[in-house]
């Protein structure tokens, strides 16, 4: 069978990482998804870096838009972030019937139930288990794994810019200007990177888990959202000498009244395993009925640790498209349940 053909649009640091391991995998890859994954275009403002990382194995263009009319591309993999022309980019995507693979947590969390519709309505999939705790397949915990439980609770340390900034600001006594400077050269901070201090990259995270452990709109602005430019190193340590670790979580809980959604900094027991995360590092808890409580843990940001959940998306949509219509399971983007669908 010939192998799929991709567009990615955007080779910095997580397009280099997709294009890097897809190519080192190969064999396992092709195995995994039953045929070939190609990225045939690659498409990025900057052609001469881009030409540098994908050398003679696949196209390089700066215009984004002709890759998402091109009749010979099946996938369009979305890497370039934010949320105005990444939009016009996904829709114009799945209009032309390409599936979308994204990381794009904010595009998802503002503009998701637009873009899902689309998506459903045109028979496409949109898939983004690199949007939520990076490496963590949690998207695929939560929707598949754990889909015989009623979820109560997920909670998890889903920023791992502000979780390093934290844990360095306790173990070096470093100053947060300092810090956040290095995240932001490992490639961990959004380009904004106020995104990730003021606690909103973790929003639209947790936003994106509330919907599909509960069934509920994606409702981002509903959100409550603190981050961690109050925190002072003052409060890390006394917070230390009172037996706790301060950690920015992502809440969101079911309760009578509906749904709970909300970040800020917590105070966590030190002996927890949770206030043990350190770093960059992600970690979510997930509470169902029958399973009763989880933890999964792993690179929550990077450039490779972050293409393994693209690169996961993209076997798992190869496989849907190779796969037989008839026998097709609708692949719905967030299944509704039980749950009233709202947030309190
Ligand atoms: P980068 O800024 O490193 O890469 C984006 C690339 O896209 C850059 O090369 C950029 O060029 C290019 N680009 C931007 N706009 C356009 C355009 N209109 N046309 C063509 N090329 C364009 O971002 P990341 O790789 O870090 O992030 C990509 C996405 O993944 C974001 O949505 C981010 O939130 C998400 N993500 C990132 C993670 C990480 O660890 N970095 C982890 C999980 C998700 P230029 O540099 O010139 O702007
Ligand atoms: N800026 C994000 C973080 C990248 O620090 O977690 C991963 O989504």
């Amino acid at each position: 069978m010939n192998p799929i053909k991709v567009g990615l649009l955007g080779i910095g640091t997580v397009g280099s990482g997709v294009f890097t391991v897809l190519e080192r995998n190969q064999t396992e890859i092709k195995g995994r998804a039953g045929r070939g994954i190609e990225i045939a275009v690659v498409a990025d403002r900057d052609t001469e870096r881009a030409r540098s990382i994908v050398g003679e194995r696949a196209e390089v263009v700066d215009d984004a838009f002709a890759v998402v009319k091109r009749p010979d591309i099946d996938i369009v993999i979305e890497l370039i972030g934010g949320y105005t022309v990444a939009k016009d980019l996904v829709m114009q995507a799945i209009e032309n019937g390409k599936h979308v693979v994204t990381a794009n947590k904010a595009l998802l969390a503002v503009h998701g139930t637009e873009i899902f519709a689309a998506a459903q309505k045109k028979g496409v999939m949109v898939a983004f288990e690199a949007a939520v705790a990076g490496g963590i397949p949690i998207i695929k915990a939560l929707r598949e794994g754990l889909t015989a439980n009623r979820i109560e609770w997920v909670a998890g340390i889903i920023n791992g810019t502000t979780n390093f900034i934290l844990s360095e600001m306790r173990d070096k006594g470093l100053d947060f200007d300092v810090v956040l400077k290095e995240a932001q050269r490992l490639g961990y901070a959004e380009a904004d990177p106020t995104f990730d201090i003021e606690g909103v990259d973790a929003a639209h995270k947790v936003t994106l888990m509330s919907a599909i452990a509960f069934g509920v709109d994606v409702q981002f602005d509903k959100a409550y959202i603190e981050g961690i430019t109050k925190l002072s190193s003052a409060d890390i340590r006394y917070a230390e000498q009172l037996g706790y670790r301060i950690k920015l979580l992502g809440i969101t809980k079911r309760t009578d009244k509906g749904v709970e959604l909300r970040v800020h900094p917590t105070l966590i027991p030190a002996k927890r395993l949770i206030a043990n995360v350190e770093g960059a590092m992600n970690a979510v808890v997930v509470n169902g009925d029958a399973v009763g409580t989880t933890l999964y843990y792993g690179k929550g940001a990077g450039s490779e640790p972050t293409a393994s959940a693209v690169i996961a998306d993209l076997v798992d949509v190869t496989r849907m498209h190779t796969s037989d219509p008839a026998n097709r399971v609708p692949h719905l983007a967030f299944q509704p349940d039980s749950m009233q669908s709202h947030i309190q």
